[in-house]
């Protein structure tokens, strides 16, 4: 698996050369902390951080609530590993409920266990932030300005009060100790476990010894790893979509990057699914957050977890899960596309059979997701390991191929081959061609997550390499409820007439189920 070397992490690493950093200096809004003597503005570069106002959630048809309920994600559900597990609470400070809504009350803090993915998604009230007490680098830079920097230098280290929590009650100190978080936040694989630092890092203080800034309304704090990788950013989504709905987020939060990354094309995926994505380290002063909610890391989410044992979940829509509910099924994965997709605002395609062009004929659209040479990070070379020798070869087989079906009179459509060079193209371009095709092929490598965005009903052909038989694909695509293909390649290369034969033989399945949806 990925992530047990850091190092060796470059592997499938996908990823986007940024060509600007596009650093504009704002200064964001804020109302002063009421109780302090003094209350220095925090200044930020950057944008989207400024409007109090949070998006609201997009309305989506494979939505449902995310309920803390024991009953409804027993330990090894798919509802416990997708949905809410988190039923275990452990309140670490004189947590209260407000009488109105059931959250939090100030100055309290607690955080909502999950048993089957051994991990918490945190949350308190009135925490402040030092980020000069954050020890790492800035982040948000262009990644040819930071190149040969290290992995260990672009993560946090938390000195003693980094994070503060105020309290009106208990005398000052930390707030949880090793003991008491190995009940909470195992550590796990990953090491050090970043999120375990800052909670260990935290402090209790007294109103009177809060000096800060404040910024109203709920933000997500994250830590990414493995930011310019999609497989690893999707689990950081995923992970920051579940916090917010376990937390019962009413609209989109902030978000607050807990690391020093350098700017990768992803990070439009953050701006554009939540309200707003800020660095920690470009706030030149302590702040103190109404709502802060600290997202488990991707490696804990199921999208990683589940990798390694042999999860029986299967993909399903939201209306069979509610006319039988399922513990074997799952339908979450599909809403998290779909709250994406809906952020991104991609229309809900039709059906194809829907898209008739003027011979009368039907439109399938193959998306053939190409892997590119590209330098990811900053410690990447630019080129990728696992790589199809052959893809053009291929790309020209499918196209013939598609002529070929187009020229028969007697197919009643045809197929459209999309050459993926999402190198190339925005996340929102991507997106729209994930959503508008039927097919999905392409190599193994981290491209293919994009099938987490596609419709239902989307066919997924992978191409695996004898030597990296990995099973992400298979298993999103069973998590998805999507019909899954495969073809192991002989060295490098694939023999493309056996890619077309096998498309072939998938297509008319594909054709008689688009018959039934018309
Ligand atoms: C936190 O940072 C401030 C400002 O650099 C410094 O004065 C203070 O000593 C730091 N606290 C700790 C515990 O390192
Ligand atoms: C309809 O499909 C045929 C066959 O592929 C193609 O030649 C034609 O340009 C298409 N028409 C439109 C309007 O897309
Ligand atoms: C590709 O596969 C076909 C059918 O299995 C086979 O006849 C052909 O020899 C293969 N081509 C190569 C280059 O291996």
């Amino acid at each position: 698996m990925y992530c047990c070397n850091r190092r060796g992490a470059v592997k499938g690493i996908v990823g986007f050369v940024i060509l600007f950093n596009a650093c504009q200096l704002c200064y964001f809004v804020s109302r002063s902390w009421p109780l302090s003597g003094r209350a220095p503005e925090p200044t930020i570069q950057s944008t989207g951080f400024s409007f109090h106002q949070g998006k609201p959630w997009p309305a989506i048809p494979s939505f449902r609530p995310w309920l803390a309920d024991p009953e409804l994600a027993p330990l090894s559900s798919c509802e416990a590993y997708f949905g809410n597990g988190f039923t275990r609470v452990y309140s670490l400070l004189e947590f209260e409920k407000e009488k109105a809504d059931d959250q939090l009350g100030p100055g309290s803090f607690q955080c909502h266990f999950s048993e089957t993915l051994q991990t918490s998604i945190c949350e308190g009230k009135q925490v402040v932030m030092n980020p000069q007490n954050i020890t790492m680098t800035k982040g948000g830079e262009s990644l040819e300005s930071v190149v040969h920097r290290s992995e260990e230098d672009e993560l946090p280290t938390y000195s003693e009060g980094a994070f503060q929590i105020i309290s009106e009650h208990k005398t000052s100190g930390k707030l949880v100790d090793q003991e008491m978080l190995d009940n909470f936040m195992p550590g796990g694989q990953v090491r050090p476990h970043r999120i375990r630092m800052l909670l260990e890092s935290m402090q209790v203080i007294q109103k009177s010894e809060a000096v800060c800034s404040e910024i109203a309304g709920p933000t997500l704090f994250v830590t990414r790893y493995e930011y310019a990788n999609l497989f690893h950013t999707v689990t950081d989504w995923y992970s920051a979509y579940a916090s917010s709905r376990v937390i019962g987020l009413k609209q989109r939060p902030r978000v607050v990057l807990l690391d020093g990354h350098c700017k990768s094309a992803l990070e439009d995926g953050w701006e554009v699914l939540f309200s707003g994505v800020e660095y920690a380290k470009h706030f030149s002063g302590s702040v103190c957050f109404e709502h802060a909610i600290f997202a488990p890391l991707g490696y804990n989410t199921a999208l990683f977890e589940a990798l390694g044992s042999s999860l029986p979940c299967q993909g399903c829509s939201v209306t069979e899960l509610e006319e039988k509910f399922d513990s074997s099924k799952t339908a979450r994965l599909r809403e998290f596309g779909e709250v994406f997709t809906a952020a991104f605002d991609v229309p809900n395609f039709l059906p194809d059979g829907a898209h008739q062009n003027e011979s009368g004929k039907r439109e399938l659209k193959l998306l053939f997701i190409r892997r590119e040479n590209y330098m990811a990070h900053p410690r990447h070379s630019g080129k990728l390991e696992v790589r199809l020798s052959n893809e053009e070869e291929l790309l020209t087989a499918l196209q013939k191929w598609s002529a070929d079906m187009s020229k028969d009179s007697n197919e009643a459509f045809n197929l459209i081959v999309v050459n993926g060079l999402f190198a190339h193209m925005t996340l929102a371009e991507q997106i729209r061609a994930v959503q508008a095709s039927s097919i999905i092929i392409g190599a193994h490598g981290a491209g293919l997550t994009h099938i987490i965005f596609s419709k239902p009903g989307t066919v997924v052909f992978e191409m695996l390499s004898p030597l990296y038989m990995r099973p992400h694909y298979r298993f999103i695509s069973q998590w998805l409820g999507s019909d899954y293909h495969y073809l192991v390649t002989r060295g490098s290369s694939v023999n493309c007439s056996q890619v077309v034969a096998s498309l072939s033989m998938i297509v008319p399945d594909l054709v008689k189920q688009t018959d039934m949806i018309v």
